[in-house]
């Protein structure tokens, strides 16, 4: 096939240190989901509670001794907890919960750093039977505020200087009852801001046990903030039934055994960082690293030499920023006891696959999956041959396709739009009060993904990009319509338009180009000014990194900004069909 460009990596045919999945073929053409389903712990009521899945059952199996968690501050502090601490902490926040008067079905969101307070607060609450929504720590005001307001969220747990930087939205958030601040530094404790309350006080008085509230498959877990080409971000939500796609996913696609120390680089406040960061390790029952600080080539490396990490998840721009300080780095560590690595969220190129061979002695295995999709949906496993650049092939029990605007099936080889036959147990429930959207998403019985690709004749698939504007940068999926909002704000700005443009690193940075009101003027001063704005409002991932100034930006009869002819503009491509454009 055209699309293979690199030599497959062969994997030997009966592996002998005994992964998982060891015959992809067989098991898939044999697969049911029922399988998996045994495999899990229902509760004695028939329920299931991702919570309990991840962590009460591995007390209740005799191994609460065993650490669940061993987390790195930014500044080198270090805890452990045991899966029986992780759950009396749990608990304990549970039991706040519930004394606050919060009901099954509230929305509890936290905005925190990767401490381990968030994962009481997340597991807590889905004990306590709410709607856990993380949000990602980077974020500034208007993000917060946007996601707080449309999840109607009850309580947010955070930190001290993320409760300051998001002060001003507070007051504006009339369903958000109780904020809890979470003090690491008891020595340097600031008073609480009136009405605030302390999580350290409250757990202090709470009991380390709680009667779960019993939660049935279909409640809702968790929910994420997911990008789309118009519009505000929207929640997507998912139930309790994904952990078992978390588990069987945890274990066939990255190959996670109990023994293993495994380490996920993404945040809690996006859906890596809970579906991989929280529900698939932890029902496998590994222990898990935590970092709080962010990438750094050769802290990273240190890592995972010093926790003797077997298995590490992480992603195609770290692996590329990895790459920029050279192969020779990792091998002044002692990384034996890798066996695995693994990467998602954006795509990632044949070179970095293979540098994985040169630097760490094993390939980078991609997978692909989404928000919406809640657990991984295609992947390279620890058994097959990996072609690099290629996304792998599906989960076996997971039905992809390739198809056309109207929901019909293209043969291999036709490039075309990537969805998935609905449903699958990890699948999203709804967008958040807006099931008009939810529903926009599924065609002839095909949940739409949004990105186009083809399959191979082998049945590998292979990522082209997105059909719509969302930018991914980073491996964060940006709506240029959340970035043309806040920049439209400024007094200055008439009007903004919002790109994706092609990065090594990356792979897309945000660029914005904006028209200014009457009596401004450009100049290299308003043009950093606006990125200041911008940064402050949204966040530095997420805010423009390029912002160019020009006298009006290109428009449908109807009013609407072309995003796509400023892109082709900006890549000097072909401007396609302009006939709809606004006359000058
Ligand atoms: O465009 C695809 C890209 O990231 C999108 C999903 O982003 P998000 O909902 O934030 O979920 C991130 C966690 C998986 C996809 O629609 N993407 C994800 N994985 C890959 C990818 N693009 C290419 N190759 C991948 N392996």
């Amino acid at each position: 096939m055209t699309m293979q460009r690199h030599e497959t990596i062969r994997k030997p045919a009966a592996p002998g240190d005994a992964p998982n999945l060891r015959d992809y073929d067989a098991t898939r053409a044999a697969f049911d989901w029922a399988d998996a389903e045994r495999e899990i712990d229902w509760l004695p009521d028939g329920g299931l509670n991702l919570a309990y899945e991840a962590i009460d059952r591995h007390v209740a199996h005799g191994n609460g001794a065993k650490p669940a968690m061993l987390w790195e501050g930014k500044n080198g502090e270090k805890e452990t907890y045991t899966y029986e601490e992780m759950r009396r902490e749990s608990n304990r926040f549970a039991n706040v919960l519930a004394a606050l008067g919060v009901r099954k079905g509230d929305r509890v969101f936290t905005f925190m750093e990767r401490v381990p307070e968030i994962y009481f607060a997340v597991f807590g609450a889905l004990k306590a039977g709410c709607v856990a929504g993380p949000l990602f720590s980077a974020f500034g005001p208007d993000p917060v505020k946007d996601r707080l307001e449309d999840s109607g969220a009850k309580v947010l747990v955070t930190q001290p200087e993320l409760r300051a930087k998001i002060a001003e939205v507070i007051p504006q958030l009339p369903e958000l009852e109780r904020v809890i601040v979470v003090n690491k530094n008891e020595r340097s404790k600031e008073p609480l801001a009136p009405g605030d309350l302390d999580y350290g006080a409250l757990m202090r008085e709470a009991s380390p046990d709680f009667a779960l509230i019993g939660a049935t498959r279909d409640d809702y877990s968790l929910m994420h903030y997911t990008s789309g080409t118009t519009g505000k971000p929207k929640g997507a939500v998912h139930r309790h039934n994904a952990v078992i796609q978390h588990y069987l996913t945890g274990k066939w696609c990255l190959d996670l055994r109990p023994s293993d120390v495994y380490w996920c680089t993404a945040d809690p406040g996006w859906v890596t960082g809970t579906s991989y960061g929280m529900s698939a390790p932890w029902t496998n029952g590994v222990t898990q690293v935590i970092y709080e600080g962010g990438f750094n080539a050769r802290k990273w490396w240190q890592i995972l030499q010093d926790y003797n990490v077997n298995v590490w998840y992480t992603a195609p721009t770290a692996i590329r920023m990895l790459m920029k300080s050279g192969a020779g780095l990792p091998q002044t560590f002692d990384l034996s006891s890798l066996r695995f690595a693994a990467s998602v969220g954006e795509p990632l190129n044949p070179e970095a696959v293979e540098w994985g061979v040169e630097a760490i002695g094993m390939p980078f295995h991609d997978n692909w999956w989404q928000t919406e999709t809640g657990g991984i949906m295609i992947a390279n496993y620890a058994s097959a041959d990996i072609r690099p650049g290629s996304m792998g092939k599906p989960l076996p029990g997971v039905h992809p396709g390739i198809i056309d605007a109207e929901g019909n099936e293209l043969p291999d080889g036709k490039e075309g739009n990537l969805a998935v036959r609905a449903p699958w147990p990890s699948m999203f429930q709804t967008y958040w009060r807006q099931q008009e959207r939810y529903d926009s998403r599924f065609v002839n019985g095909w949940y739409v993904t949004g990105d186009e690709a083809v399959r191979d004749a082998d049945g590998y698939y292979w990522f082209i990009g997105r059909s719509d504007d969302v930018i991914n940068t980073a491996g964060h999926l940006v709506g240029p319509f959340e970035v043309e909002s806040a920049l439209i704000e400024h007094p200055a700005v008439a009007e903004a338009g919002v790109i994706g443009k092609p990065d090594p690193i990356a792979m897309e940075v945000v660029k914005a180009f904006v028209s200014l009101k009457d009596g401004y003027e450009p100049s290299d001063a308003l043009r950093r000014e606006l990125t200041g704005f911008a940064r402050e409002k949204l966040a530095a991932a997420v805010a423009p990194r390029e912002i160019e100034i020009i006298p009006s930006l290109p428009k449908t009869r109807s009013g609407k900004i072309m995003r796509r002819l400023l892109k082709a503009r900006e890549l000097g491509l072909d401007e396609g069909d302009t006939s709809t454009l606004e006359e000058d």
